[in-house]
């Protein structure tokens, strides 16, 4: 059943991992920014008082960056479990700087025995069309990009790139063969690029990413290229602008970015009523992305239910009944999925 459904998608077939990333930044997300010309960490640490009743410890951390000859500073947000490592951990980039948040349960991922590191995504560059702030503002010259430059999804998972250098100077707390990288709906598409892009990822994990993230293009009953392309633009390369009501010519379709994380793990979360982000064309998409990956996807022939959890293989898919959201079921499900794969 599930080849007959891939069939009528028409897809691209995979290539190598190289070809991949250069078609997928060429394409959609633009060419990533280099790594910083230098860069350094300073810690104020213990910001929050009897953190997690002293089960963890909360530091704010500064990254400073020297990115074109010119300063960049973000900060973000550790919190180590006080237990004896080194802790798996997640990189989650958010959408506030809170800690707890309501997208980010701290203590239950403590007591589940791991770390988190938090960036809020507008920290590291605006989510709008200006190019003349944050990061933006040191890669571009008066805010003008070319066709193949970077849009803010691929600033903001250059943000994870820095937070994981953090995180290899505190080896000895932090699990660096257990390193996470995870994001909510546009941040979920986020998550994706940074792990797809960056091979000290062991785990990605992409929430309700849809259109451009985890769903296929081609088929979706959800969100489609032109209804991304006319209102957040600015996430893409001036590239992807060409493939509105234009999808059968891409060369490329999301099964892309799953594949070139492989043979390391992705997980893809859905929610059941989330038809914007299409579970349908999410669960597909790693259908189509499972030969890249040891073993495959391992799934029934058919389509998945709205409560179930497909978790066996590196590539991995959840649907959970609800709304769009990042809930403590999704993080339930990507610990356990982190768990098999350990
Ligand atoms: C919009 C957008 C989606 C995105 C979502 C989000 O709904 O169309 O592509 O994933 O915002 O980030 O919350």
């Amino acid at each position: 059943m599930l080849s007959a459904l891939l069939e009528e998608r028409a897809l691209p077939p995979l290539r190598a991992r190289e070809e991949l990333l250069e078609i997928l930044q060429r394409e959609i997300y633009g060419r990533m920014p280099a790594a910083p010309e230098s860069e350094e960490f300073t810690v104020e640490t213990k910001v929050i008082w009897r953190f997690c009743a002293g089960k963890a410890v909360c530091d704010r951390v500064t990254a400073r960056c020297v990115v074109n000859g010119r300063p960049f500073t973000f900060p973000f947000l550790v919190t180590v479990p006080t237990a004896p490592g080194p802790h798996p951990f997640f990189i989650h980039l958010n959408f506030r700087q809170d800690n707890p948040d309501r997208y980010m349960p701290t203590e239950e991922l403590i007591d589940a025995g791991f770390a988190v590191l938090s960036v809020c995504y507008e920290d590291v560059s605006s989510d709008n069309d200006d190019f003349t702030d944050g990061l933006a503002g040191l890669l571009f010259d008066g805010g003008v990009r070319g066709p193949e430059d970077p849009g803010k999804i691929a600033l903001w998972a250059w943000s994870a790139h820095r937070i994981l250098d953090y995180a290899q100077t505190r080896a000895d707390q932090l699990d660096l063969r257990r390193a996470a990288v995870c994001g909510h709906s546009r941040l979920g598409k986020t998550a994706l690029l940074a792990a797809a892009t960056d091979t000290r990822f062991a785990f990605a994990y992409s929430n309700d990413s849809g259109c451009s993230g985890a769903a296929l293009a081609r088929g979706t009953t959800g969100e489609t290229v032109r209804d991304i392309c006319e209102r957040f633009p600015f996430w893409f390369c001036e590239n992807y602008k060409q493939y509105v009501d234009n999808e059968a010519a891409m060369p490329f379709d999301q099964h892309f970015l799953l594949a070139a994380i492989a043979p390391r793990c992705a997980l893809v979360g859905s929610a059941a009523a989330d038809d914007w982000a299409d579970p349908v064309s999410e669960f597909l998409c790693c259908c189509a992305a499972a030969p890249a990956f040891p073993g495959g996807f391992p799934c029934p022939d058919r389509l998945p239910g709205e409560d179930e959890a497909i978790l066996d293989g590196r590539i991995g898919y959840h649907c959970r009944p609800g709304l769009h959201y990042f809930s403590r079921t999704d993080w339930q499900r990507l610990i356990e999925f982190i768990r098999r794969h350990s």
